[in-house]
């Protein structure tokens, strides 16, 4: 097997930080930053003629980005970020009172206060569904099924946030289906970890170009059903009000920054010259000897997760660390140790959510664990 070497050269991040977090906010190689400044010269040159040209601009970069998920370009449209995909779907389909809104205690926090404010609005109920960490592929179906029964819509994460788990979508969307419920899949994190993320036929699936994809920030996309297409509106009204085409309503979000759509696919030309589809085993085989290393260290194990993302892995804090100021220790690791890396607790555990991008090598893991016992002790 041809070892594909790290490549923090096509980034531009401070090479004195240990970068060890990638899922929270992405990183946005060079390239790409150089065309979005390109962009943006071209847009302060002459405003006019760019917001001209923003149209057909838009146009290309759907398609391009459309064809890297493998889904259907007409029912694919540009949103800001995830949390406005899930909330286009919540005004969309329809909650009626009475009626319960599905997800699992491993869902994003902000999903879930988008669930709680249309339930609130709809005199609807959110029902958490709790799904244990180690939970196999037939034991979440199974635990989610049993509370379809009134649901107006289930919510569920395709890679869980906190606890990097990879939750079995086909089997949720024929569930779910099933039961006549409408599924929206919260697909932040699948794009560049699960090819084709949007095929299982969901009624909404939206995801991230600005995590693995290493896009421009803002740029995340909005998978619609067919059957949801003509109802499907953008969360800011603007001239498309009256446009009946979907996808193209939703370019149309009054004067706004379009660069990061436009310029997400060289992101996508990057991961495509890092030889993307090599390079992700080896990241995984990284990031799991990296977790290795720090479990080790801090005298503990990593979280058994039956099916964990391509390139995330949950390390167990020891039980003497007290996450209850998560955010406080959080900046001392960033301060003390210059590393970046997340905190997570589930189910009264504790864990660092450990990642690897194409600009990480063994020494940066090797460099956390060293002194990561430190500043937890
Ligand atoms: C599972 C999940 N859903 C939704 C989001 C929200 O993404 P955004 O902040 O881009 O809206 C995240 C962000 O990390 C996430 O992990």
């Amino acid at each position: 097997m041809t070892v594909l070497t790290p490549r923090p050269d096509l980034w531009t991040l401070d090479p004195d930080v240990l970068h060890l977090n990638h899922g929270s906010y992405g990183a946005v190689p060079r390239r790409t930053q150089e065309l979005m400044a390109r962009l943006r010269t071209e847009m302060d040159a002459n405003p006019m003629v760019w917001f001209r040209t923003v149209a057909d601009r838009l146009t290309t970069s759907r398609l391009a980005l459309a064809s890297y998920l493998d889904t259907d370009p007409d029912g694919f449209a540009l949103v800001a970020n995830a949390s406005a995909g899930v909330t286009v779907a919540l005004h969309t389909l329809p909650i009626p009172a009475g009626s319960r809104i599905v997800l699992t205690d491993h869902a994003y926090g902000a999903v879930r206060y988008a669930a709680e404010r249309i339930a609130k609005d709809r005199g609807a109920e959110v029902v958490n569904v709790g799904i244990p960490l180690e939970a196999d592929d037939e034991t979440v179906v199974a635990l989610i099924a049993r509370h379809l029964g009134k649901a107006s819509v289930l919510i569920v994460d395709q890679i869980t946030s906190g606890t990097a788990k990879v939750f079995p979508i086909d089997a949720l969307v024929a569930a779910a289906h099933e039961h006549g419920v409408p599924i929206v899949v919260d697909g932040a994190h699948a794009p560049a970890l699960i090819d084709a993320p949007a095929a299982a036929g969901a009624d909404f699936w939206t995801g991230n170009f600005h995590k693995w994809p290493a896009a421009p920030r803002a740029t995340a996309g909005l998978v619609v059903a067919e059957r949801w297409r003509s109802a499907a509106k953008p969360l800011i009204v603007s001239w498309s009000e009256y446009d009946e085409r979907m996808p193209e309503r939703f370019d149309s979000q009054g004067t706004y920054d379009y660069v990061p759509w436009i310029a997400a696919p060289e992101s996508l030309r990057v991961l495509a010259d890092l030889n993307w589809p090599t390079r992700r085993p080896q990241l995984t085989g990284l990031v799991e000897e990296g977790a290795r290393i720090l479990a080790k260290a801090l005298g503990t194990g990593i979280a058994e997760v039956v099916h964990p993302p391509a390139t995330m892995r949950l390390v167990e804090l020891p039980s003497s660390v007290d996450l209850s100021g998560g955010e406080a220790l959080k900046m001392r690791v960033s301060r003390e140790l210059k590393a970046e890396i997340t905190l997570t607790g589930f189910e009264g555990r504790g864990f660092v959510r450990l990642s690897a991008h194409a600009y990480n090598s063994p020494a940066d893991y090797e460099k956390l664990s060293e002194g990561l016992p430190r500043v937890l002790a």
